[in-house]
């Protein structure tokens, strides 16, 4: 009998969601041009007796029709070429699902291109890294519906689940799936680099040790604040260095990579003319720590002058306040920017959905992510998380705690881009008359660009220099 599905590239992500099928019961199969890749599938599942192809030809020959065929593969040219070497064995009908963080621009043109010859093509975000995939990720497949149906099944038996639920939907047409994944790595670059930010004022405005700090994130974990990221980070400050006993956070380079997905975020929200900021400030301030001798440089230059906080215990109250404020406004940045690409894209995006399959498996899952889900649950055309009544009620009561700790931060001249940028947004955001006259009319001073006016309809120019000739 045949596989109901077949992975392509058999690496850390690609094998253990296929251990992560056969542990479910589905009958699947892999294909990797390396034998040790599929000498160690064939280890990690002999309990399964999973089986793994180093012949393309065979592999297809293995899987039942329609065939499901998953790749994780690099993003980039390399899905290119594996698209390449498998069309000529595929039959129409056939459902190539690319799993790994493409550019959603790069699968809008591989779904069209394989639509002519009668192939599905599915831009299909996981995440949730290693464990995830063997365990139960976050799943945001986007292309043909009805192909959908033929994935649902097993897409939703290896997903996260939270209360029963699984954390899988068909997020939408196109490169929808692939867009939704970008965004949630957007809002997870913004996420770390406000828990970077609050440890760096723990360390430098409260001298606090790394103790003191892993049982603040410990104590924010167990509150509203309860997130992986945070999970993760508390576990972070108890990590000791085999090779100096310290903790080994104290020995890493500060100097922050990245794959690219967060810059994509930016990227797309400038096109789409789409403010957010905290998103924009983490992917930079990723960006700056690599000018490493430049700072250190400027640091002798301008060296910090020293700011001390009279009520630490009030500092950590207003702290927790204030990273609330900043995650809510970073949930808050990137579903804007989506409710906007289901407009600009016609994705037709359910904004209530994607809280709910962001609730377990993914890297961003919060407990907040509950009232996000219920906030758009209630109004499914919300335009913007602050709008919501309940969502403003908390940021009222969280807004002292928020201005208090970015204050301090400016007066030390400690650096909290994320943290100030989404307060800014926020305060920009609810100004009804903004200076924004100011510019129309710079504008049409220096280059004749035409303003509208409050009290008529149409566009003007001003002869704002008379005197000159
Ligand atoms: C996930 C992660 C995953 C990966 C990112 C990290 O959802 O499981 O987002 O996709 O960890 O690619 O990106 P950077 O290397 O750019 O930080």
């Amino acid at each position: 009998s045949k596989f109901t599905l077949g992975m392509i590239g058999l690496g850390t992500m690609g094998r253990n969601l296929l251990l992560n099928m056969a542990d479910k019961g589905f009958a699947v199969t892999g294909y990797d041009k390396d034998p040790k890749m599929i000498q160690k599938l064939k280890e990690d599942g002999a309990k399964h007796n999973l089986t793994a192809y180093s012949s393309l030809e065979d592999f297809i020959g293995s899987l039942e029709l329609p065939r499901r065929i998953m790749l994780l593969v690099p993003a980039g040219p390399i899905v290119d070429s594996v698209i390449q070497e498998l069309l000529p064995l595929l039959d129409k009908g056939d459902i190539i699902i690319d799993s790994g963080n493409s550019h959603f621009t790069d699968t809008s043109k591989r779904a069209e291109d394989l639509a002519g010859q009668g192939i599905h093509f599915f831009g299909m975000g996981i995440s949730g890294g290693e464990e995830g995939a063997r365990f139960g990720p976050s799943i945001m497949p986007g292309g043909d519906k009805t192909a959908y149906g033929e994935m649902k099944e097993i897409l939703e038996a290896v997903s996260a689940k939270v209360n029963g639920d699984p954390c899988v939907a068909y997020i939408g047409p196109g490169a929808s799936g692939h867009f939704v994944k970008m965004v949630h790595n957007g809002i997870e670059y913004a996420m770390m680099q406000l828990l970077a930010e609050a440890y760096d004022l723990m360390k430098n405005a409260l001298e606090y040790s790394n103790e003191q700090i892993h049982e603040v994130f410990a104590k924010w974990n167990n509150g509203r604040l309860q997130s992986f990221l945070l999970e993760v980070t508390t576990d972070i400050f108890a990590f000791k260095d085999e090779k100096t006993g310290g903790y080994l956070v104290d020995y890493i380079k500060d100097e922050a990579k990245s794959k690219g997905t967060g810059k994509w975020t930016s990227q797309v929200s400038m096109d789409l003319q789409l403010p957010i900021p905290t998103i924009n400030e983490a992917v930079s301030t990723r960006d700056l720590s690599k000018f490493k001798n430049l700072r250190v440089a400027l640091s002798k230059t301008y060296p910090q002058g020293k700011y001390t906080v009279g009520d630490k215990d009030q500092f950590i109250a207003e702290l927790e306040q204030a990273l609330y404020f900043a995650v809510i406004t970073s949930y808050a940045q990137g579903l804007h920017l989506l409710w906007q690409a289901s407009i600009t894209y016609d994705y037709k995006l359910n904004l209530h959905e994607i809280a709910q399959i962001w609730r377990g498996g993914c890297i961003i899952r919060a407990a907040f992510l509950e009232d996000i889900y219920q906030a758009y649950k209630k109004q499914p055309d919300l335009e913007h998380l602050y709008a919501d009544a309940g969502i403003a009620k908390k940021l009222e009561e969280i807004l002292p705690g928020m201005r208090s700790v970015v204050s301090h931060s400016v007066l030390t001249g400690l650096a909290v881009p994320a943290f100030a940028s989404a307060l800014t947004y926020f305060d920009a955001l609810k100004t009804a008359r903004m200076p924004s006259n100011l510019i129309q009319a710079q504008r049409d001073f220096f280059g004749a660009h035409l303003f509208e006016r409050t009290d008529a309809e149409g566009t003007f120019h001003a002869i704002w220099n008379p005197a000159k000739p």
